[in-house]
């Protein structure tokens, strides 16, 4: 799902925040999010993705631009106001209320009657599938309990739109993989729009309708998360999201969409140029594991194949994992399947591997 700015509910427009008068840690923010759209902001620790949640919810003001929530200016909204649930990783409950207290409260903060109060809750528990806990205190539940009870709550009220802020960061693998179903299920069936803030690029790219890229401030790549996976923008994303190679070269030429680009070992390889237009340019290419190909039989006859030996090969069950020397990177990882067609290679073999220009691309160095 893509927003053009007419349909969008969320709307940041040149956004900048700084919160000593000198540095931005936002930088220049432009995002549409459209109505129901699961949108994740993803990227390093302090790129800035709190602080732009915070000012959306409310708790931080944008030192520039504005935050348009249906088309109306937020700035001067405060967040109580602004009918927005929230889900933090410290999911602060109430500790001196029961569970069923908890998800009241923000009913009756918005002074809705004693029966309709009830029978939300009820539902709101069920939601989350802790129908049997409304009895209980915080304390007395699991964190992973305690989280589905803060997602409750943030929707209990029926808010348009949630704000989630690494809210599974605290929970084991398992259970966080759990949750991130029961999270996108629920935010669909209930067509909420959902900005959900993580670090983890797996949580992002299984979740999201949309996924933002940030980086120190600025959002690098805003895509669904195939095209972020197979078409990065720049070497900030390509190294971000997923397992990657790179090798360093120069640009030789460009013919027909296809550049060839000299190794800094001297070899030859063809690739995409995505973010590089002139011969001479120094590039970053990178190719995905899965993409590299070991036998030539998908490879046109004039393709450029490269040299390269095998340092480590790995069994994992459904695929072989070899780490090879290429290029004079010896962190170079190629996956196959494991199928009868599949060679499994030996440390010390020697081959010729080579790819599909389209999947590798040339970058900025
Ligand atoms: N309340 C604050 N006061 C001053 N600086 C802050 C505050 N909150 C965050 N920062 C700084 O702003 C930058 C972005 O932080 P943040 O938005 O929390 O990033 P992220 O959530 O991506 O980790 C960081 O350099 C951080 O140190
Ligand atoms: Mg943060």
């Amino acid at each position: 799902m893509t927003a053009s700015t007419d349909d969008a509910f969320v709307v940041f427009d040149r956004v900048q925040k700084s919160y000593d008068g000198e540095t931005l840690v936002v930088k220049d923010l432009n995002l549409s999010i459209g109505k129901g759209e699961f949108l994740t902001m993803l990227g390093p620790s302090g790129s800035g993705k709190t602080t732009c949640l915070m000012m959306l919810a409310g708790f931080e003001t944008a030192t520039h631009g504005d935050i348009l929530l249906d088309g109306q200016p937020i700035n001067n909204i405060p967040p109580h106001k602004r009918g927005i649930g929230m889900v933090f990783q410290n999911y602060a409950l109430f500790p001196h209320m029961t569970v069923a207290e908890n998800l009241a409260f923000p009913l009756e903060v918005r002074n809705i009657g004693k029966s309709e109060r009830e029978a939300k809750v009820r539902r709101a528990l069920d939601m989350v599938q802790m129908g049997d806990f409304g009895g209980r205190r915080p304390a007395q539940l699991s964190g992973g309990q305690q989280q589905r009870i803060a997602l409750a709550r943030a929707l209990v009220f029926e808010p348009e739109l949630v704000l989630m802020d690494e809210p599974l960061g605290a929970l084991d693998k398992q259970l966080r993989e759990h949750m991130q179903f029961e999270i996108t299920r629920l935010a669909h069936n209930l067509g909420i729009t959902t900005v959900y803030v993580t670090h983890d690029q797996t949580e992002a790219l299984t979740m999201s309708d949309r996924v933002a890229v940030f980086d120190d401030g600025r959002i690098q790549q805003l895509a669904p998360p195939d095209e972020l996976y197979e078409q990065p923008k720049n070497s900030f994303v390509a190294q971000f999201i997923g397992e990657n190679n790179t090798l360093m070269g120069t640009v030789k030429e460009i013919n027909d969409g296809v550049a060839l680009v000299e190794l800094d070992d001297g070899e030859l390889i063809d690739a995409k140029p995505v973010n590089v237009a002139e011969p001479g340019e120094r590039t970053l290419v990178s190719i995905r594991p899965e993409r590299v190909e070991i036998s030539k039989d998908r490879l046109s006859p004039d393709a450029h194949l490269i040299h390269a030996e095998v340092l480590e090969f790995i069994y994992m069950g459904d695929i072989y994992r070899t780490r090879l020397r290429v290029a004079g990177n010896e962190d170079f990882v190629i996956k196959t399947r494991n199928a009868p067609d599949q060679p499994r290679l030996k440390p010390g073999e020697k081959l010729e591997i080579g790819w599909l220009p389209e999947d590798c691309r040339a970058l900025d160095a």
